[in-house]
């Protein structure tokens, strides 16, 4: 496929929410076993993709600094992974990440940026491929949820996926007060797991019906990460304090999320802690806006 030289590929790469994450296992390498019920917001960071006579890669956006721009960056060992699996195909690329999501929280930005990288760079060097899931997961346990992009539950170490079908529309705050948390040092401060699976998931139509079946699960995650980053327990009060359905963290944290019965109470929500606490980062969002493609 011949490409002009001026044609940009754009791709939004939402925000991953776990509803519920509850840990199951351990494997033999020390990675955890999961069971996790994911979705993924409408806002997130964007990926941007131009062929160009060298390879270059530029970060930009509220928290694009306090991220490395050099080759440990998963946009770039994406590019990498891509490259040494299609040497013949990756031309040059100039490739601009425009980082919106807060850094090491829960919220899958790095997972979800390769995963972009992927989509996008498949689209511009005319590659057809099915191991897109399979080099994703070399790049992180959270990759191949990320490629896939709509309601899912998430097994094995989170490559195991089973989609979703007809998820309602849920509406969410997000909220991180600040401090990074690290993945590993969550997992491994995890104790006193009870191995328990998420109970089955039932057709789910309304918020009600979800909040309904997330109030019989857990984020197995959540008192390690409070413990090694106290910030996790106010922003998690703070959205208590809004009055919404449920109230809990993503991921390893620190990133938490209230549903509420509408947009306009999340959008209000969001208002009253941007004005409460102008340093954090606050967002109003619902699951599931982003297309990513026919063959995701
Ligand atoms: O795969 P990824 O690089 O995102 O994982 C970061 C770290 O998080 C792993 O090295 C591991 O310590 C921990 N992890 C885990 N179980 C998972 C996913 C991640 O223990 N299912």
């Amino acid at each position: 496929m011949l490409d002009s030289v001026e044609r940009t590929i754009s791709l939004i790469a939402p925000a991953k929410i776990n509803l519920a994450l509850h840990v199951t296992g351990r494997r033999d390498d020390g990675y955890h076993l999961l069971d996790s019920l994911v979705v993924f917001a409408h806002i997130g960071d964007k990926v941007s993709v131009k062929r160009a006579p060298v390879d270059s890669f530029e970060v930009s956006g509220r928290f694009g600094c306090a991220l490395p721009s050099d080759e440990t960056n998963l946009v770039l060992k994406a590019r990498n992974a891509l490259r040494a699996r299609f040497p013949d195909k990756a031309a040059p690329v100039a490739i601009h990440l425009e980082k919106h999501l807060p850094i090491a929280s829960g919220i899958g930005g790095g997972s979800s940026d390769a995963a972009a990288t992927l989509r996008a760079l498949t689209a511009l060097w005319g590659i057809e491929t099915n191991e897109l899931a399979a080099i994703g997961l070399t790049l992180g346990a959270d990759v191949p949820m990320c490629l896939h992009g709509q309601p899912l539950i998430a097994r094995g170490i989170g490559e195991e996926i089973e989609g979703v079908d007809d998820f309602p529309h849920v509406p969410m705050v997000l909220v991180n007060s600040g401090g990074a948390t690290s993945t590993p040092q969550v997992f491994s401060a995890l104790i006193n797991r009870d191995n328990q699976p998420l109970p089955g998931l039932p057709r789910l139509t309304t918020v009600h019906d979800v909040c309904i079946y997330l109030g019989q699960t857990h984020n197995h995650l959540f008192s390690a990460a409070e413990k090694l980053s106290p910030a996790i327990g106010y922003a998690m009060q703070a959205l208590r304090n809004t009055d919404p359905r449920l109230v809990r963290m993503s991921g390893s944290g620190g990133t938490c999320f209230a549903i509420y019965g509408s947009d306009q109470e999340a959008e209000a929500a969001a208002a009253a802690l941007k004005r409460a606490q102008p340093g954090w980062f606050v967002v109003a969002t619902h699951n599931g806006g982003v297309d990513l493609g026919p063959d995701r």
